[in-house]
C-alpha cells in the first residue's frame, strides 16, 4: 500500500477552534503530521471539504484508483444516504474503508447515534480523538492475519 485518502467533512476544517472541549486543540494540519510520522512509506492524502458532492466524488475517486479510505464524515454521517451510495462503492469494489470519528457520537446528543456510513464501511474507530485516525491507519497499514 503506498496511499491513503484520509477524508473529512463539514466543520471539521475549524479543528482546533471548534469545540476544543469536544474535539480538541490540534487542527488538521497536526493531524496531517501526526499520520506521516506514523507511517513512514505510506502516503497520507488528507483533504476537507464541506461539500457533498466533493466529499463523494473523492469516494468516486478511491474506487477509480483503489485506494483505501479513512472516513471522518462529520454531520453527514447521520443523514446523508448519498454519501452512503458513494462509500458502499468503495467497499463494494473490495477497498478498505473504515469511517472514524474524535468524539463518541454515542455519548452524544441522540441524532449522533444513527450512523448511515457504518453498516457498508469496513469498520469503525470512535472516540479517542485523533487517536481515531492513528489506530484505522494502523489497521490499513498492518499484515492482514488471513489472506
Ligand atoms: C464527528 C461527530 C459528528 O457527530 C459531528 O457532526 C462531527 C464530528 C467526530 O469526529 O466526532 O462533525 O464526526
Amino acid at each position: 500500500m503506498t496511499r491513503v485518502l484520509v477524508l473529512n467533512g463539514p466543520n471539521l476544517g475549524r479543528l482546533g477552534s471548534r469545540e476544543p472541549d469536544v474535539y480538541g486543540n490540534q487542527d488538521l494540519t497536526a493531524l496531517t503530521k501526526i499520520l506521516i510520522a506514523d507511517s513512514p512509506g505510506v502516503e497520507i492524502d488528507l483533504r476537507q471539504t464541506d461539500s457533498e458532492p466533493e466529499l463523494m466524488s473523492w469516494l468516486h475517486e478511491a474506487v477509480d484508483t483503489r485506494t483505501p479510505v479513512i472516513l471522518n464524515p462529520a454531520a453527514f454521517t447521520h443523514y446523508s444516504y448519498a454519501l452512503r451510495d458513494a462509500a458502499a462503492q468503495v467497499t463494494k469494489a473490495g477497498i478498505p474503508l473504515i469511517e472514524v470519528h474524535i468524539s463518541n457520537p454515542h455519548a452524544r446528543e441522540e441524532f449522533r447515534h444513527t450512523s448511515v456510513i457504518s453498516s457498508v464501511a469496513t469498520g469503525v474507530i470512535a472516540g479517542f480523538g485523533f487517536d481515531s485516525y492513528r489506530l484505522a491507519l494502523t489497521q490499513l497499514t498492518r499484515a492482514p492475519l488471513v489472506d
